[in-house]
């Protein structure tokens, strides 16, 4: 099995290096002798390779290569790395990519595509890559109806969002650490605006729907950047954590996705996700509840995930009516965004004394479940069921009375 490699950067360079490190062992392990031919990249010079391989920055020259078997596709971004996908698979090359927001943003044309030329589009290394969750929800939980996904899955942000809990950073001085630390790029606009976790969790969804018929431009995300050090004070104070979840869940047959900070009771293992490191949390009606846990990025860690990919492809890369099973239903699924959930964290700023709203609560017979005082002159905090939150938001629509600062859900 001939194997193309497109780029040749963090991922692609670990990839091809630990291929060659494991050469015997990863084909002792495969059902065809595998063996990398060609690298296309933009600059050869910063290829560094003893073995015997043909090196070009033509990346037509790799995907319509009559001996290449496999492409992988590790350039990232959309609009090239799609047209080299597609060239491939009119070729009837079987794809290997970590590319999470083109699968998320053309998936669909893709793997149509791909079931019109009899290859497959495997993708492990896109999602979590220590966590084999695609294999997770695909194979092993294939019996399961998954209720809910909810999943720490960008190492940036989770990273900045520790550093604010842990050294009182604020978000600002969090990221240069993150930047400083490898942790973030120096662009982490997708990381931080939550499009990278959205682009992931809906991966996730459309592997537990069986079914890849799922528009982003539905999934509602919203990053971290607003994410104020007080508000992380306050909830550490309360027994709790702020993360940045993507979740997925099934109410009434209804899809609900999204990306928002939310409150983790210190209980909840999520809680415990720190760092640059991912955690799932699955729910399903056989299995229960499930965590997963492992390192999010790193060009070594993806290059685990793709090598497994590619030792499958070599059982199945001939067949010649290949069975598809990671997308077989093709109908719409609309993404709902306005999720209830149970309980909200509230930040509350008056424009009046601390009396008067003592006075609002009994009138108004909301019972709070916590409340603060605290150091911030006229500030509450407040921990309010569903049905509490919107008799605070009619009041104070009512009577502006005072502002709802902030509101997280919690998990
Ligand atoms: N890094 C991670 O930890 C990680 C983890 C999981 C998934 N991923 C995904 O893996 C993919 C690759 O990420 P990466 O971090 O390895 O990116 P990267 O370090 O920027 O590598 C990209 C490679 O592709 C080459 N390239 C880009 N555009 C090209 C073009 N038009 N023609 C030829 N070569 C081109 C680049 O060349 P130049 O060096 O000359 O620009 C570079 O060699 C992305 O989809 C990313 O989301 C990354």
């Amino acid at each position: 099995m001939n194997v193309g490699v497109l780029g040749y950067g963090t991922v692609s360079s670990a990839f091809v290096k630990n291929f060659f490190l494991k050469y015997k062992y990863i084909n002792k392990k495969s059902s065809s002798f595998i063996n990398i031919t060609k690298i296309a990249t933009r600059d050869i010079k910063k290829v560094t390779l003893e073995e015997d391989i043909i090196l070009t920055n033509d990346l037509m020259e790799v995907v319509t290569d009559p001996n290449i078997d496999v492409v992988i596709e590790l350039i990232g971004g959309i609009d090239i790395a799609k047209q080299a996908i597609i060239e491939a698979l009119k070729n009837k090359k079987h794809i290997i990519t970590a590319n999470k927001a083109l699968l998320a943003t053309h998936g669909i044309e893709l793997f149509n595509l791909a079931k019109q030329n009899n290859v497959n589009i495997l993708f492990e290394g896109a999602v979590a890559v220590s966590i084999p969750i695609v294999k997770v929800i695909s194979e092993s939980f294939a019996s399961n109806k998954i209720q809910s996904i909810y999943g720490i899955l960008n190492g940036t942000s989770n990273f900045v969002l520790s550093c604010m809990q842990d050294k009182n950073m604020d978000f600002k001085e969090a990221l240069k650490e993150a930047q400083e630390k490898g942790f973030a790029e120096a662009n982490p606009t997708l990381d931080i605006n939550g499009a990278d976790a959205a682009h992931k969790i809906l991966l996730l969804t459309a592997l537990s729907l069986n079914n890849n018929n799922l528009n982003f431009e539905e999934l509602k995300y919203k990053g971290i950047n607003n994410i104020e050090l007080k508000d992380i004070e306050y909830i550490k104070e309360l027994g709790y954590s702020l993360k940045q979840i993507a979740y997925s869940k099934i109410i009434k047959d209804e899809v609900y996705i999204g990306v928002e900070a939310m409150l983790v009771h210190n209980e909840n293992l999520l809680s415990k996700v720190n760092s640059s490191m991912n955690g799932i949390l699955l729910e399903a009606d056989l299995f229960g509840k499930s965590y997963l846990y492992g390192t999010g990025a790193g060009g070594k860690e993806t290059s685990s995930a793709i090598l497994a990919d590619l030792i499958d492809l070599s059982f199945i890369y001939k067949n010649e009516n290949l069975d598809f099973r990671y997308f077989r239903n093709n109908t719409y699924v609309k993404i709902n965004e306005n999720i209830v959930w149970n309980h909200y964290y509230i930040r509350i700023n008056f424009k009046k004394i601390e009396e008067d709203f003592n006075l609002f609560i009994k009138e108004n017979d909301i019972n709070i479940i916590e409340k603060k005082y605290s150091k911030y002159e006229y500030e509450y905090v407040l921990l309010a069921n569903d049905i509490q939150l919107n008799k605070l938001k009619s009041f104070n629509e009512a009577n502006k009375y005072f502002n709802i600062s902030i509101t997280y859900p919690i998990l």
